[in-house]
């Protein structure tokens, strides 16, 4: 799993038994003590720059180095926060899942809970996806509609919808690794 925040969704994860080999973040933040707490190895791979000099492909690199490492089979991203790049689709394509506040391809990008409510939507929802190079891009595997309610917030709005995420991202990956045979122990 890929975490970069509070880390509900992982632990909702943890909580449906689904096997993760490792937590991968790429800052301090409440997924990793979320993953140690569980007893599940956690790795932070610290992302030293958010400016032009980043280099995307070599953080790319470090993560994957990771993921092979614990012999990961499926990388499910849930609110990381760094876009990678093409060496872990190389690596893992067709097999990195993304949960997203938003029904797609509505509201694409880091803001989609913002602009929801900006653009006075009655409904949103979140998208669990096959995540490719493009962002918030791929295949669609689940969606769910989600209510948006007079005197919303941004923070009322998206607990809303991650209350919804927390129950359907678990089950999503679930069926996913039913049906790609990913052994569960
Ligand atoms: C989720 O809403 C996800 O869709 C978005 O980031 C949030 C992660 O929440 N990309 P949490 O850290 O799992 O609580």
């Amino acid at each position: 799993m890929l975490a970069s925040g509070s880390g509900t969704n992982l632990e909702a994860i943890l909580e449906a038994d689904v096997p993760v080999a490792v937590v991968v973040v790429d800052r301090p933040c409440r997924a990793l003590e979320v993953a140690t707490n569980a007893g599940v190895p956690a790795q932070l791979v610290e992302r030293t720059s958010f400016g032009k000099d980043f280099d995307r492909v070599a953080y790319t690199e470090q993560v994957v180095d990771v993921l092979r490492a614990h012999g990961v089979e499926l990388v499910v991203m849930a609110g990381f926060g760094t876009i990678l790049d093409k060496p872990v689709h190389d690596a893992y394509p067709g097999q990195i899942l993304n949960t997203h506040p938003a029904l797609l391809p509505a509201f694409r990008g880091w803001h989609a809970v913002e602009e929801a409510l900006a653009a006075g939507v009655k409904v949103t929802g979140c998208t669990v996806h096959v995540a490719t190079l493009e962002v918030d891009d791929g295949p669609i595997l689940a969606q769910e509609a989600v209510p948006v309610l007079p005197g919303d917030t941004v923070d009322s709005l998206h607990e809303r919808i991650k209350d919804v995420e927390r129950r359907l991202y678990p089950a999503t990956i679930a069926e996913v690794i039913a049906t790609k045979g990913i052994p569960t122990t």
